[in-house]
């Protein structure tokens, strides 16, 4: 009688290159190298796997989301903007929504040759449950295709306001947990060099955004604190952290939002006050519409 053969053990070289990527068991090389994280040989390229240890350290972040969310046998659905190639959408699939059978993710990204390699390379996996979408956040809200209720809101890296969008689209679709990584951000800063000479005059606290690279800095850094603000006013408990360490990337905090429906008023009173002191209320208003949400 023909015996089954035992699983063959990964080549040497194939071990080396999984342990120094830490791969869990299951995981698939095929989807690695097509994702360009491994050569067509199985060895390490080194400017992926920079972003694979992004991804690896987001997931442990993601991963307790995920268990939570698909309890009592609830396909969870997430919703990964400005997906770019789809490295996260990917490796979530590939280490959590694949073996647990349920559950999906739709990538949401502008440029569509990136949307079509997504498609092939699901299609080639048979990633089913996985869809890319070539249309920006702000349309993928107003969508009446997608689905009302998403779980999981995700934005590695989604430039400038894409972040904001990701945030009105979780907001929209009832999120229980935004987890988003802020790229560069423009728009405040350019609110804030308007009038600079008057806000000088008006405030020492201009100062703080006096000088050119300030401007950039504080306007990143505020655009981030308004952000969790909003989020708390809206319902969120917020966890801002660090993602992985500066010699990774510069853009690298972390900020978790997760859904208890405790809307709180000081964060909303917190967000109109900074608003006003840094002279942001006309530019930025659109973006944080607290009518209703938590008034004073
Ligand atoms: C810096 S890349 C990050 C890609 C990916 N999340 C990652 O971390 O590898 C940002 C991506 O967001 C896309 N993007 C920018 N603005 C967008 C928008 N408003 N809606 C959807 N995608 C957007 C860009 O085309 C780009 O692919």
């Amino acid at each position: 009688m023909k015996k089954n053969k035992p699983a063959k053990p990964a080549a040497p070289a194939q071990q080396d290159v999984a342990a120094q990527l830490g791969l869990r068991p299951g995981q698939s090389l095929e989807l690695l190298k097509a994702l360009h994280i491994l050569t067509r040989e199985g060895k390490l390229n080194q400017d992926s796997r920079r972003k694979l240890k992004q991804v690896y350290h987001l997931y442990q972040f993601i991963a307790p989301l995920l268990e939570e969310l698909s309890a009592n046998d609830h396909p969870v659905t997430l919703a990964d903007h400005g997906a770019g190639k789809s490295y996260l959408g990917f490796i979530l699939y590939d280490l959590f929504f694949k073996p647990l059978g349920r559950g999906s993710i739709y990538g949401i990204e502008t440029r569509a040759p990136l949307v079509q390699a997504s498609q092939q390379l699901a299609a080639d996996l048979g990633f089913d449950r996985m869809q890319f979408l070539n249309m920006s956040v702000a349309d993928s809200t107003q969508a009446d295709f997608m689905p009302a209720q998403f779980d999981i809101v995700t934005a590695l890296h989604a430039c400038d306001t894409a972040t904001d969008d990701a945030i009105a689209f979780g907001l929209e679709k009832h999120a229980q947990a935004l987890v988003l990584v802020p790229c560069c951000q423009a728009e405040l800063a350019a609110a804030m060099r308007q009038n600079k000479a008057l806000h000088l005059a008006r405030t020492p606290l201009a100062e703080l955004w006096r000088h050119p690279i300030h401007t950039r800095e504080i306007g990143s850094h505020l655009t981030n604190v308004l952000r969790c603000l909003y989020l708390e006013a809206c319902g969120y408990q917020v966890t801002v952290t660090e993602l992985v360490g500066w010699e990774h990337s510069m853009k690298n905090e972390l900020i978790i939002a997760r859904y208890t429906g405790q809307k709180k008023r000081s964060s909303a009173q917190r967000l109109r006050e900074l608003l006003e002191q840094f002279g942001l209320q006309a530019a930025l208003a659109h973006r944080y519409p607290l009518s209703g949400v938590a008034a004073p």
